[in-house]
């Protein structure tokens, strides 16, 4: 299969991509890690894309395009859910030129819908170990005994006025792209409130309509 999941910020996009490549045993890319484990590394790319990410910003299409099309290369393009990316209209027509050539068509792009006022609830309350990377939310999702709470970090972009920022963007600039995959008969709206078990059973069922009609 190769998907897209979607979404809002606070979505749940990272939590169910997690779920679904161990599920359908899949690569999962993620463009927001990516980036963060470039600014961490310190790279050229870290440095470059640095103010955009901590300010809830679009790096530039093009950077995140070159970014991602080397990393489906790497698995050619085969098996993967992106998480993160297309983000605009651009960004969807470089992917769908990539996999045509490549002969991959797209599987599904997952759609998670949720309301402003829970994408708030739940990036204001997330924190993430800094060490595995794991991903927790303090009321929803907490980390297991062994993990200190102490050590666990809020991720830069989860300020309140970077996380006004994200929303906004989102609004303007990616939520268009869900029209483009409409078009295409290729999205899947999924309701994003329930508990994450709830979310990933309603990815599941829409993806078993999607493998029965191929
Ligand atoms: P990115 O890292 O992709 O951030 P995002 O889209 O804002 O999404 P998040 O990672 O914040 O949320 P998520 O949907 O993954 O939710 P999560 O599962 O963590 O991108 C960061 C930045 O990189 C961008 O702002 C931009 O600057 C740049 N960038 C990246 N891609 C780009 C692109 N294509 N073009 C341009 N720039 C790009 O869940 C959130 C919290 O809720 C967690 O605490 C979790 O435990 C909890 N939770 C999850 N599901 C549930 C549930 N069902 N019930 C209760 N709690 C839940
Ligand atoms: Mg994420």
């Amino acid at each position: 299969m190769r998907l897209v999941i979607f979404g809002p910020p606070g979505a749940g996009k990272g939590t169910q991509a997690q779920l679904l490549r161990e599920r359908y045993k899949l690569k999962h890319i993620s463009t927001g890690q990516l980036f963060r484990a470039a600014m961490k590394a310190d790279t050229p790319l870290g440095r470059s894309v640095q103010s955009y990410v901590s300010e809830g910003r679009l790096v530039p299409d093009e950077v995140v395009w070159d970014m991602t099309r080397d990393a489906l290369e790497e698995i050619e393009a085969d098996q993967f859910i992106l998480d993160g990316y297309p983000r605009t209209v651009n960004q969807a027509e470089l992917f769908e030129q990539f996999l045509k050539k490549e002969n991959k068509p797209l599987s599904a792009l997952i759609s998670l819908e949720v309301s402003p006022e829970v994408i708030v609830e739940r990036l204001s309350r997330r924190r993430v170990d800094p060490e595995t990377g794991n991903t927790y939310h303090l009321d929803f999702n907490p980390p297991p005994a062994e993990v200190a709470k102490e050590d666990l970090i809020q991720r830069e972009d989860d300020q309140p006025a970077s996380i006004r920022q994200r929303i906004q963007v989102y609004d303007k600039e990616t939520a268009p792209v869900k029209a483009f995959y409409e078009e295409r008969n290729l999205l899947y709206r999924i309701d994003g409130e329930g508990t994450i078990e709830e979310v990933q059973t309603g990815i599941v069922e829409a993806l078993s309509a999607v493998e029965s009609s191929r």
